[in-house]
């Protein structure tokens, strides 16, 4: 089982539709996956699940479940100001620590319109999850220019490609 996060709240995100395209490719290769979309989180979550409101949201406590028991975790990363969503942070802060990270495998891929393609914000994430105790693959494919190459829902060969050999390395990791 591999948990994909779409790491935004933003409505209608490029990231949910990048999230349902590497479901895609997981399942292409009978691999089981469970989506999390941080849209779903409840609005008030950063006041009602967090420090010592932590564990007594009960939507929440369901996005905490779902992420201490996952193997193998995804991350879709938009690039925000250079780095990571803040809502991701808030939700990372919310999820149990240490066990939700210690010692699990992470795969990053990073989305931006501008040239980047989120390069910041997957070091970002990077040196996080590393402090969290999770190993993050390498190979963290950077998803600049992504309105040129996202078109409906079908994604650049280009893209698809570093996709599909970030799937393969993340199931031999
Ligand atoms: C708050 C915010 C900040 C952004 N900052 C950057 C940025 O620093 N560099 C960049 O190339 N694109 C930036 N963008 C554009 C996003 O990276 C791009 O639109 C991406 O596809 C958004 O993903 P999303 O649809 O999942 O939110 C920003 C977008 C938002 C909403």
């Amino acid at each position: 089982m591999i948990t994909i996060v779409s790491g935004t709240n933003r409505k209608n995100s490029v990231s949910k539709k990048l999230a349902h395209i590497y479901q895609g490719i997981l399942q292409s290769k009978g691999v089981a996956t469970e989506l999390i979309y941080l849209e779903d989180l409840p609005d008030d979550f950063t006041e009602t699940a967090l420090y010592d409101q932590s564990g007594k949201n009960e939507v929440f406590n369901i996005f905490r479940k779902q992420m201490l028991e996952a193997e193998k975790m995804v991350f879709i990363v938009p690039e925000y100001n250079g780095s990571f969503p803040g809502v991701l942070k808030a939700f990372i802060d919310g999820l149990a620590f240490p066990h939700t990270f210690r010692d699990k495998k992470a795969a990053l891929v990073g989305i931006s319109s501008g040239v980047q393609g989120g390069g910041l914000a997957l070091s970002h994430l990077t040196d996080i999850f590393n402090y969290c105790g999770t190993h993050v693959l390498a190979q963290k494919p950077k998803l600049a220019r992504i309105e040129a190459n996202l078109t409906e829902n079908k994604l650049s060969q280009l893209y698809h490609d570093l996709l599909e050999e970030q799937v393969d390395k993340l199931l031999a990791f």
